[in-house]
C-alpha cells in the first residue's frame, strides 16, 4: 500500500522553526519504526501572500483536501497586519478549518509533571492535570453573516454574528461524549445561556443529546465565564469541556497557562471521516507565529511535535508510537531541558528550538 500522505504547512513566524524539528521526528518513525509517509510541503498564511498574493492558494486547498493529514505550524505577522481582512493570513487558516469542515478541535492541557512548578497556578492545583478542550471550529460568530464594517449616519459600525444550528451543536457534543467514554467520562459544557439566545440552544440540544445517546456520561453545564473562573481555581474538576468557538479559543488559550507555556499545547481539527476511513484532519499547536521571538531559534517546538503524536493517535492509528512521542518529551522535560519560555523568574540556560529537538529525537532511541 502507499504510504499516507502528509500535507506540511509551516506558515510564518516560528512556524518554519518549530516545523523543521516535527520533520526530523516524522523522519524518525520512518527510519527507525518503518512508519513512513509521503511528506508534501505548501505555503499557507503571510509566506502564502508574499509567493501568490493570497494567504491559501485553490491548489494548495486542494492538496490539503486530498491529503491524509494536514500538519500546520502558525500563521500571521505584524508585517501583514495593515492587509485587507480578507487578504490576513489568518484567513487562509480558516479557509483550510472551514472547507474542511473541521468541526471538532480537540485541545489537551497536559500538565507535565516537571513543570508543575512552572506554571503560574500553585504545584498543587495543577500537578496531574489532564483535561480536554473540545472547542467547535467551524461556525458561531467566527462565520456567522452578516458581518462587516458598515457606515450607520456618521460613524462606523463593527459587526459580528453568533449563530449556530442545532446539527452543528449535536455533532460537537457527540465528538466530547464520546471523548468523554474513553477518559473519566465527565464533559461540562460552557456557553452564556444567561445572555446568549446561541447559548440557550446550545445547552438544550446538548442536553437532548446526551440524554438521547450518552446517559452513562455525567454531564453538567456552566456560564463560560464562570467556566474561565474555574478553570484557574481548580482545573482539575473538569475532564472533557465542550464549548463554541470564540469561547474555546479564549479558555484554552488561559488552559495553556495551566500546563506552564502556550509552546507546550497541540491540537487536532477533525471533521467526518473521509472513504479511506480516516477523519479529514489538520493537526497544529495552539500558539501563533510568535512574532516577538521569531528567527531567533528560540521556539519551544514540543506543541508542534506533539500535535504530530495527536496525527498518530487520530489518523494513523497509532497510539502506542503516540504515546512513546510523548513519553520522549516528558523525560525530556524530566532532564530539565527548557526553552526560554519555560524558565521561570529565578532563570537558568534555556537550549535552542534545535537543541531541544535534538533531545528528543535521542530520548525516542533510548525508547527502543
Ligand atoms: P502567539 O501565540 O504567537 O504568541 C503569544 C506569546 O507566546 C508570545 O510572547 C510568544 O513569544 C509566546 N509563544 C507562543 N508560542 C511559543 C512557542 N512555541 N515557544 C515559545 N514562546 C511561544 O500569539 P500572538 O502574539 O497573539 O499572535 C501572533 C500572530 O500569530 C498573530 O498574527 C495571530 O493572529 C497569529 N496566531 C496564529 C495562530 C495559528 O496559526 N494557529 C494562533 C494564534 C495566533
Ligand atoms: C487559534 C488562533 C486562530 C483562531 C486564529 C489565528 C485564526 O487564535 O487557532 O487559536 O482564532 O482560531
Ligand atoms: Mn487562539
Amino acid at each position: 500500500m502507499a504510504d499516507p500522505t502528509l500535507l506540511i504547512l509551516p506558515g510564518d513566524g516560528i512556524g518554519p522553526e518549530v516545523m523543521a524539528e516535527v520533520r526530523r521526528v516524522i523522519d524518525w518513525y520512518g527510519a527507525r519504526r518503518g512508519l513512513r509517509f509521503a511528506v508534501e510541503e505548501d505555503l499557507v498564511g503571510g509566506c502564502a501572500y508574499d509567493a501568490h498574493g493570497i494567504p491559501l492558494t485553490d491548489a494548495t486547498m486542494a492538496r490539503a483536501q486530498a491529503a491524509d493529514a494536514v500538519l500546520l505550524g502558525a500563521v500571521g505577522g505584524p508585517k501583514y497586519d495593515a492587509l485587507d481582512f480578507s487578504l490576513k493570513p489568518e484567513r487562509g487558516l480558516l479557509r483550510l478549518r472551514k472547507e474542511m469542515d473541521l468541526y471538532a478541535n480537540l485541545r489537551p492541557a497536559q500538565c507535565f509533571d516537571a513543570l508543575a512548578d512552572f506554571s503560574s497556578l500553585k504545584r498543587e492545583v495543577v500537578a496531574g492535570l489532564d483535561i480536554v478542550i473540545v472547542r467547535e471550529l467551524t461556525s458561531g460568530i467566527y462565520f456567522g453573516e452578516p458581518r462587516g464594517i458598515v457606515t450607520e449616519g456618521n460613524e462606523r459600525v463593527g459587526i459580528n454574528t453568533q449563530r449556530y444550528t442545532e446539527g452543528e451543536i449535536a455533532r460537537v457534543a457527540r465528538v466530547a461524549f464520546e471523548l468523554a467514554r474513553k477518559r473519566s467520562n465527565k464533559v461540562c459544557s460552557m456557553e452564556k445561556a444567561n445572555v446568549m439566545e446561541s447559548g440557550v440552544l446550545w445547552r438544550q440540544v446538548v442536553t437532548e443529546v446526551h440524554a438521547a445517546e450518552f446517559p452513562d456520561v455525567a454531564l453538567s453545564h456552566m456560564y463560560a465565564d464562570a467556566g474561565a473562573m474555574q478553570l484557574c481555581r481548580w482545573p482539575k474538576q473538569f475532564d472533557v469541556i465542550v464549548t463554541d468557538n470564540l469561547f474555546g479559543d479564549l479558555l484554552s488559550d488561559a488552559a495553556a497557562m495551566l500546563t506552564g507555556s502556550l509552546g507546550m499545547l497541540p491540537s487536532a481539527s477533525l471533521g467526518a471521516p473521509m472513504a479511506n476511513g480516516r477523519p479529514k484532519a489538520l493537526y497544529e499547536p495552539v500558539h501563533g507565529s510568535a512574532p516577538d521571538i521569531a528567527g531567533e531559534g528560540k521556539a519551544n517546538p514540543i506543541a508542534c511535535i506533539l500535535s504530530f503524536a495527536m496525527a498518530l493517535r487520530y489518523s494513523f492509528d497509532a497510539g502506542e508510537e503516540a504515546a512513546r512521542l510523548e513519553a520522549s518529551v516528558e523525560r525530556v522535560l524530566a532532564d530539565g531541558l527548557r526553552t526560554a519560555d519555560l524558565l521561570g523568574p529565578e532563570g537558568g540556560k534555556p537550549v535552542s528550538t534545535r537543541a531541544m529537538g535534538d533531545a528528543i529525537l535521542a530520548a525516542l532511541d533510548e525508547s527502543l
